[in-house]
């Protein structure tokens, strides 16, 4: 048999890969794209050196030098969102007043203290990559009246999906039942409803923040919690474009390994529902005690906006079409840390702490 031209491609395809992790800002890309995976590229030259090969060999080639691109494209792309995403808070940042870091100035040398939680660092991380993809970020009160929280969202009162959250509702006499918003769904409704008034459809937001459910905390439940969502509405939006979206995020966010599956769920303010799962970052796939042997891990939900949410905040379903979807923030830390309890996020231990700064 004549010596493989592609004998070294593990070796190369680790260069390549070093030199993508390696890329600090999108011009750097840019410059560095046509080296790595155009026509100028070691993958191309490999690609025509395949000629030299009998046919039987250059099949085998082939697909193990397309499967090298896949993943080395992948890692292009990924780096490519989190590059987007840094530059674009990066423009953003320089409004931000960020109490996270005092820096205390009559001391010499000056000291600093404090930095961002884990769950702060994550919500950023989060955001940065949707920003990267072109989501603006919003965000809505914690406290809501049952319209938003509930029935906007397609959960009349007595509903059995209210079942689903356990709330913490406070009693401000009748007719005003507030509630702690159980997830960051009504969100979704205040901007729609803005978005109605003001005349600006179309919509691509993401909005984070705390919510709370009557939950006794274990090691994956806190009653305090955070998520975010996600929501989409535009012209001709399709379920695929939703799938496109859940893919390019995992992918982006959890690395070029771990990719994202939708499974069909229910819930009442999307049809059809999906759950949104994810390879598992502990096995990445193979099966473990973590993701009960199926090599997944389940995120949050997902779907096309229920046509009955869209006319409750008087938008024409005929007209307008969109996909929300919604996970844990604390859970995507959890997965992305490997913290086996999640209770050691609140419990202020700085030994814990200070390893996650
Ligand atoms: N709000 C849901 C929950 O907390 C998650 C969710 C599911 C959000 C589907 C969505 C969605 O936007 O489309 O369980």
């Amino acid at each position: 048999m004549t010596p493989s031209p592609l004998d070294n491609l593990d070796a190369q395809k680790g260069d390549l890969l070093a030199a993508i992790a390696a890329l600090s800002t999108l011009d750097e890309l840019r410059d560095a794209e046509p080296a790595l995976v155009g026509r100028r590229s070691i993958l191309a030259a490999l690609q025509k050196s395949l000629g030299t090969l009998e046919p039987e060999q250059r099949r085998d080639a082939g697909a193990l030098l397309q499967e090298a691109r896949r993943e080395v494209e992948g890692a292009l792309e990924t780096r490519r969102a989190q590059l987007a995403g840094a530059a674009r808070r990066a423009a953003l940042e320089s409004d931000r007043l960020d109490l996270g870091d005092v820096v205390v100035g009559s001391i010499h040398p000056p000291v600093t203290f404090g930095h961002p939680g884990i769950i702060a660092a994550t919500q950023r991380e989060l955001e940065d990559v949707f920003v990267g993809m072109g989501f603006t970020v919003a965000e809505g009160p914690e406290v809501e009246s049952d319209w938003y929280n509930f029935e906007a969202l397609n959960i009349p009162p007595a509903h059995p999906a209210r079942g689903l959250w356990d709330s913490f509702y406070i009693d401000l006499g009748e007719p005003e039942t507030v509630v702690l918003r159980t997830h960051t769904s009504p969100t979704q409704i205040h901007l729609m409803e803005e978005a109605v008034r003001e005349g600006s459809l179309p919509i691509h937001s993401v909005m984070p923040g705390r919510c709370y459910r009557r939950d006794a905390p274990d090691a994956s439940h806190l009653a305090t919690f955070h998520q975010i969502e996600g929501l989409v509405v535009d012209r001709g939006i399709t379920f695929a474009d939703l799938a496109g979206v859940i893919e390019t995020f995992t992918r982006a966010y959890f690395g070029a390994d771990i990719s994202s599956r939708l499974r069909p769920g229910f819930f009442p303010f999307t049809e059809p529902s999906a759950e949104f799962e994810i390879t598992c970052t502990i096995c990445r796939g193979e099966g473990c005690r973590t993701c009960s042997q199926t090599g997944w891990l389940e995120l949050g939900g997902s779907g096309m906006v229920d046509p009955a949410v869209f006319e409750a905040v008087g938008i024409d379903p005929e007209q307008w079409s969109g996909f929300a979807f919604g996970f844990g923030i604390d859970r995507c830390a959890q997965m992305r840390h490997q913290i086996g309890d999640m209770r050691a996020l609140i419990e202020n231990d700085a030994r814990f702490l200070r390893q996650l700064s």
